[in-house]
């Protein structure tokens, strides 16, 4: 995803009052997190319609962040805070604290030479189970067809098991607040996929 970012950007970033910090959240509510949110909207709108489920979101090019604050600077939920870094990056006090993780169309990276890229890739698997609490748990969503049979498989081989799944999400009885690319891409016709799985510790 690249963008041009809005002429404000450094007063934007300066202000936000919701970025991520080892006092995390004052409860103990569930801690649900989505790893690249692009402009945000579901992250936000889960926040703003869960407001008893703690969220984070993370994304890691600061032009597509910042697109995001400015609308969660709108709303301003306190149960919404934001990272701006790669997951693989992330900061200690995430250790052990995540329940939930969503991966909503995530880049592809298509070319087999790029496939430890893959957000649903082994390597990433292995950072996603330091990050969760107890049971893992995985919901993802995407347009693509070839990332939803690579990722299906490597969350299976890893040993997590599905509780939900549609090749069509739209015309299923599955309810999910929808993302700017989910939005896009149904427009454009494709049918989005959708996987919900958990691992027992
Ligand atoms: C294709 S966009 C999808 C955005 C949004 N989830 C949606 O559905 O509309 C994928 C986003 O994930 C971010 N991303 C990719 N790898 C990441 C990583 N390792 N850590 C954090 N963010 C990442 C990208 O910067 C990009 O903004």
């Amino acid at each position: 995803m690249r963008m041009r970012s809005p002429k404000n950007k450094t007063e934007i970033l300066d202000t936000c009052e919701f970025y991520l910090d080892e006092n995390m959240f004052l409860n103990d509510n569930p801690i649900y997190l989505e790893i690249g949110i692009g402009k945000g909207d579901f992250i936000l709108n889960m926040a703003l319609s869960y407001p008893n489920i703690n969220f984070i979101g993370v994304e890691k090019q600061t032009s597509v962040a910042v697109v995001a604050i400015k609308k969660i600077n709108n709303y301003k939920p306190k149960n919404l805070k934001i990272l701006i870094s790669d997951v693989k990056e992330f900061p200690s006090f995430l250790l052990n604290k995540i329940d939930l993780i969503y991966l909503n169309f995530s880049d592809p990276w298509p070319k087999k030479g790029h496939a430890k890229r893959r957000l649903t890739h082994e390597n990433f698997l292995k950072i996603y189970d330091l990050l969760f609490k107890k049971k893992k748990h995985i919901i993802l969503k995407t347009d693509n067809a070839d990332f939803y049979q690579f990722s299906k498989k490597s969350l299976l081989d890893y040993g997590y098991a599905i509780i939900n799944e549609s090749l069509d999400l739209h015309n299923s009885n599955i309810r999910s607040l929808p993302t700017e690319y989910e939005r896009k891409f149904s427009s454009l016709g494709y049918k989005i996929k959708y996987i919900e799985v958990e691992k027992k510790p």
